[in-house]
């Protein structure tokens, strides 16, 4: 890749400020006296810096985001934040959504450039279980556990009624429990609730497939994911 073209991809900079930088002598590459614009450089082995501070190339980036209530599972709004303005030093990354989530509802999300993995990830024929913590008005009983499992008829995002497939409610107490569903029709998880008499306070995505969310992320919170991470994300697929 051209020297230019590297340094405004890392730095977030156009290419002809990066060509000042480079002009200017604040971009330094290792084992090059005088760097030029179009010198090619390896970006895996190549070492350069700016103003002395080593530059990091990340072929592509996969964030797990602790998504906050208030903000939009979108790339941009007029009226509300979106999940994007919580990982601004990334959005020079044209960041994709695997999946989304309600304005209220809080926890695992992940951003990444890599836009084929998130297409794989949310199509609609994956059976990746979603697991959320859940808060609801009224009081769990043995029976909602047989409901979930066998299936309940409610309405998809275009009003038609579809039965869901089998979802594990685990109840933690009178009117807590941890749902997994392996599918994501709008408002999924606060439908089903509904259809058998309760209604939910309090929705947050603890784990996507094997993946979990780190508990030390608090809301708002966000941290790349280690490559373990991205090998189980990817196992997925
Ligand atoms: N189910 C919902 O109802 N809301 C979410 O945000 C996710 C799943």
């Amino acid at each position: 890749m051209r020297l230019d073209k590297y340094v405004a991809l890392v730095l977030g900079v156009t290419r002809n400020q990066a060509r000042q930088l480079i002009k200017m002598k604040e971009i330094t590459v290792e084992f090059k006296s005088f760097p030029r614009n179009d010198d090619t450089i390896d970006e895996v082995r190549d070492v350069v810096y700016y103003k002395g501070r080593k530059l990091e190339y990340l072929k592509n980036v996969y964030i797990m985001l602790n998504k906050p209530k208030g903000y939009l599972s979108a790339t941009i709004d007029k009226k509300d934040p979106t999940v994007l303005d919580l990982v601004l030093e990334y959005q020079k990354y044209n960041l994709a959504m695997v999946g989304r989530l309600d304005k209220d509802t809080e926890g695992l999300f992940i951003l990444t450039s890599d836009g084929a993995l998130a297409h794989r990830l949310t199509s609609p024929n994956k059976n990746v279980f979603k697991k959320y913590y859940v808060e609801v008005e009224g009081v769990w009983n043995r029976e909602d556990i047989l409901k979930f499992n066998e299936g309940l008829e409610i309405e998809d995002g275009n009003n038609k009624r579809f039965l869901t497939k089998p979802a594990i409610l685990e109840m933690v107490a009178s009117n807590k429990a941890y749902i997994s569903i392996s599918e994501g029709k709008y408002h999924q998880i606060k439908k089903m609730c509904l259809k058998v008499g309760k209604k939910v306070t309090y929705l947050k995505r603890v784990a996507i497939g094997e993946l979990q969310l780190d508990a030390n992320l608090s809301a708002g919170e966000y941290r790349l994911l280690t490559d373990e991470e991205i090998e189980i994300l990817k196992a997925n697929k």
